[in-house]
């Protein structure tokens, strides 16, 4: 039977996470997403997805030091990036920078899995940076160094805004990169593993899984779901415009899920994060506000017997985000700097068929439903006897 969008249908195996959708759990390498969240790091979680296992003290160490160097940008990248249209948005941005870093990259030749992993660390290094360095360039500022003595999540926010953050903030941000790290056979990663399936290298999946999260059905959804407390801003009825949404036949971003039926697990962070965040002076109508929206959508959802459809990962972390004084339209641009961490784990399990034995090239069907004439084809009608 048909099956259009490979709901339900399984691929591949896999041994990077896994989600049981009915109880809203998700797991990373055997690792709950809970625990990772409370006891991880960001750069740990990395290690662990590329390497199935969880590094010792110094493997960690060493680790993070490989980060840290490879943030360092070879100078083609912003000087290709100052030419572009300012108003250029920074996913296309971000999809254009990774091509360009894959042209000097000196380990993209070799088919080894250590050069796949010297790779991955490079993206996982300089995707933040690139994200950073488009945020000044299209203010007309200059783009700022990295900095050693800072973590991964702190540099981030240094180099997009010239702030060291505060411990509170840096931790938040580590946090929601490790949420956003994996999450099995979403579309983007499905790209990622689509596309190097054909023997292309880490790059080219990279690229293709950034324009895959782009949309807003997918990482897109955090930038939709600001776009919509925007709006509401000063609404007062919010119950009122959920129903009318839900009547016109559109969605509320930022929830429903294509495989939980219950509140996704990385929300439930989010939420307490945005409650957290929420009670800062100035910042509660945006917590209040995607409360209200959650509270109104369950109560319609569940008036038209969808009580499966319930807060996805998108639906908090985008005040979150805001609350931290993170632009919009860099939001989907943070979910990719997390994500690639898992692309590149499912990128090295295909090319190495590590969890399925070998590697094979991604190649379904499509039932032909268009014009035909028999086997022998339409006849051509050369243009000037065409009706
Ligand atoms: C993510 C998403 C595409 C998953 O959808 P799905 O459950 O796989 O399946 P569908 O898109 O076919 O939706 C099933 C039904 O629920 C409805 N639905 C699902 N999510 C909805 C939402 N957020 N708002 C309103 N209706 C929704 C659909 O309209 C559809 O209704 P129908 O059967 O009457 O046509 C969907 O929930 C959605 O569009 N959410 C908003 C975007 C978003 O937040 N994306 C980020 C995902 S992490």
């Amino acid at each position: 039977m048909k099956n259009i969008g490979l709901r339900g249908v399984t691929v591949a195996d896999t041994k990077v996470s896994f989600i049981d959708g009915e109880k809203g759990i998700l797991i990373y390498r055997g690792y709950r997403i809970e625990t990772l969240a409370e006891k991880s790091t960001f750069p740990e979680v990395a290690f662990l997805l590329l390497n199935g296992v969880l590094p010792r003290k110094e493997e960690l160490a060493a680790f993070d030091k490989r980060l840290i160097d490879a943030r360092d940008v070879p100078g083609y990248i912003f000087e290709a990036m100052s030419r572009l249209p300012k108003e250029a948005s920074p996913m296309d941005v971000l999809q254009a920078a990774v091509p360009m870093l894959a042209m000097s990259d000196p380990d993209l030749m070799d088919e080894s899995r250590e050069a796949n992993v010297n790779e991955a660390i490079r993206l996982i290094a300089r995707l933040p940076v690139a994200v950073a360095a488009w945020h000044r360039i299209r203010q007309g500022l200059e783009v700022l160094p990295p900095r050693s003595d800072l973590s991964h999540a702190a540099n981030f926010l240094w180099q997009l805004d010239g702030k060291v953050p505060d411990e509170e903030m840096a931790k938040d941000m580590d946090t929601c990169l490790i949420l956003h790290a994996d999450h099995t056979f979403n579309a983007s990663t499905f790209a990622c593993r689509e596309v190097v399936s054909t023997r292309a290298h880490m790059y080219a999946g990279v690229a293709a899984g950034i324009g895959a999260l782009s949309g807003s059905l997918h990482g897109g959804a955090n930038a939709q779901v600001m776009k919509m407390l925007f709006a509401l801003e000063k609404e007062e009825d919010i119950s009122g415009w959920v129903q009318g949404q839900l009547d016109r036949g559109e969605r509320i971003m930022g929830m429903g899920h294509a495989v939980y039926k219950t509140m996704d697990p990385r929300a439930k962070y989010l939420k307490d994060m945005a409650t957290r965040l929420g009670n800062r002076p100035g910042q509660g109508r945006w917590h209040q506000l995607s409360v209200q929206i959650e509270a109104a959508g369950l109560e319609e959802f569940r008036k038209r017997g969808k009580t499966e459809i319930q807060p996805n990962v998108d639906f908090y972390s985008a005040p979150v985000y805001h609350m931290m004084g993170i632009p919009r339209d860099i939001m989907t641009p943070i979910f990719a700097i997390s994500r690639v961490s898992g692309w590149c784990a499912h990128i090295i399990e295909e090319k190495f068929g590590e969890a399925q034995g070998k590697p094979s090239l991604y190649r379904p069907k499509a039932e032909y439903v268009g014009q035909y004439c028999g086997l022998m084809g339409c006849t051509y009608d050369g243009l000037e006897s065409r009706e």
